[in-house]
């Protein structure tokens, strides 16, 4: 590839979509392209996240200010990377990692690594005059010969610590595997988003949004949502077509190996035992983190009981680190893995968890964070990789639409070339 030299980097805050500081990149070229990213930011974040730097500086921002982060990018990473190849993502990517020097990225922080390694891949493509999602596939020599728009998960109902409703659940998506194409998975999805508003309405339960642009209504139980979700579907027309997804995000309800649900305390074995119910009877098509992020002989008899027929995702189990992907692969932990950027800190790295998952045919999730910004990098990155499926929250509230409008984008691009993901990232094979 040729050489795309390094001549300015600079780092400034910006806010994200809960109004809190995160930071921005911009990267120029010597022959003067441009490259931007925006870093997101977690709420229910796994203990093994790389870390995010904030100043904790309490009178200022509430102690989430990000200068220390800002302060790395505009002044370490800058020196050590300023005339280096933006094209060479690796090497690129390996510098700051050795710059940093911690095993989580706690020295320069994993936003302001993640931010320059962004923005560096958006640069190297302008340069070369192609598409991002085309770069990162070239960038990282992957020979793979389609291209695959990935099958929306989309939460529309909101809990756990997006939101005051008292769910304990944290998302409920809805996945139009049915759909013959992205945009009309989007199609079905936001009619179905709409009719669940005048369902919600219709009950009288509130239809403000959470995080992530799902309802936050106060519903009691976890099964009276799933009713409603149902009932969206069937009214909307998409019986069959659009199935329904959980992220129980359990690590955030859970204490010393019990799940305190639905104000009962419940082991894992009982929590398996419900997820399955629901699986008979609602037909869930996919469990992320249903059980909490240390719980491995948990996750292996939940895996063992419903992984095939279920997706099993991990999430703040596995936080995109190749690592704790190899262990949960090794034990049959789960069967697909999320992919969060800014969990492990770097493009490569990212990347190599995704060819590691899907070498061990582990299904993978191109996922959002809940602090979100109108970057839409995940949109191409999940293409550029074939993916299969990304979560970027409901069809609401711009942050979470950028992605799916980015992949808008690319499906128009890519016309008859591209196919639409739909069910196959949701079948499953049975577990050895
Ligand atoms: P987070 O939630 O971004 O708040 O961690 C998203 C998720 O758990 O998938
Ligand atoms: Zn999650």
């Amino acid at each position: 590839m040729k050489n795309l030299s390094i001549k300015s980097i600079k780092a400034r805050q910006v806010f994200d979509s809960r109004g809190l500081p995160t930071l921005e990149t911009d990267i120029v070229l010597e022959d003067g392209s441009f490259g931007r990213a925006m870093v997101p930011s977690g709420a229910s974040t796994g203990t093994h996240e790389a870390v995010e730097l904030r100043d904790g500086d309490k009178n200022y921002f509430h102690g989430k200010g990000v200068n220390k982060a800002l302060h790395s990018v505009n002044e370490e990473i800058a020196s050590a990377i300023k005339g280096k190849n933006a094209g060479d993502q690796k090497s690129l990517d390996e510098a700051m990692i050795n710059l940093d020097g911690s095993a989580n990225k706690s020295k320069l922080g994993a936003n302001a690594i993640l931010s320059v390694s962004l923005a560096a891949s958006r640069a190297a493509a302008a340069s070369l005059k192609i598409p991002l999602y085309r770069y990162i596939r070239e960038a990282f020599n992957l020979k793979l010969n389609s291209w695959i728009l990935p099958t929306p998960m989309l939460n529309v109902i909101n809990g756990g610590k997006h939101a005051d409703s008292g769910l304990n659940i944290q998302e409920f998506m809805l996945v139009p595997t049915g759909a013959s194409s992205f945009s009309e998975a989007l199609r079905m999805a936001s009619e179905t988003y709409q009719t669940l508003k005048k369902i919600l309405a219709s009950k009288k339960l509130s239809v403000g949004v959470g995080d992530e642009g799902g309802f936050a209504p106060h519903i009691k139980t976890h099964e009276e949502v799933l009713g409603l979700l149902s009932d969206a579907i069937l009214q909307s027309g998409y019986e069959g077509k659009i199935k329904i997804a959980l992220d129980a995000a359990a690590s955030e309800f859970c204490e010393d190996g019990n799940y305190t649900f639905e104000s009962k305390t419940l082991s894992a074995s009982e929590m398996t035992a419900r997820y399955k119910g629901w699986i008979e009877k609602y037909g869930l098509i996919s469990l992320e983190d249903p059980l909490s992020e240390d719980d491995w002989s948990g996750w292996k008899a939940l895996t063992a009981e419903l992984g095939s027929r279920c997706k099993i995702i991990g999430d703040d189990i596995f936080v995109t680190n190749p690592q704790r992907l190899a262990k949960g692969i090794k034990e049959n932990a789960a069967n697909s893995i999320l992919i969060k950027l800014n969990q492990i800190g770097t493009l490569t790295e990212t990347v190599e968890t995704v060819l590691q998952a899907q070498k061990a045919g582990f299904s993978c999730v191109i996922s959002h964070r809940s602090g979100e910004t109108e970057d839409s990098y995940i949109g191409d990155l999940a293409v550029a990789l074939n993916a299969g499926a990304i979560k970027s929250g409901a069809p609401c509230r711009s942050e979470r639409l950028s992605k799916y409008n980015q992949l808008i984008r690319i499906e128009e691009e890519l016309a008859d070339q591209s196919i639409y993901s739909g069910l196959a990232p949701f079948r499953m094979k049975a577990v050895a």
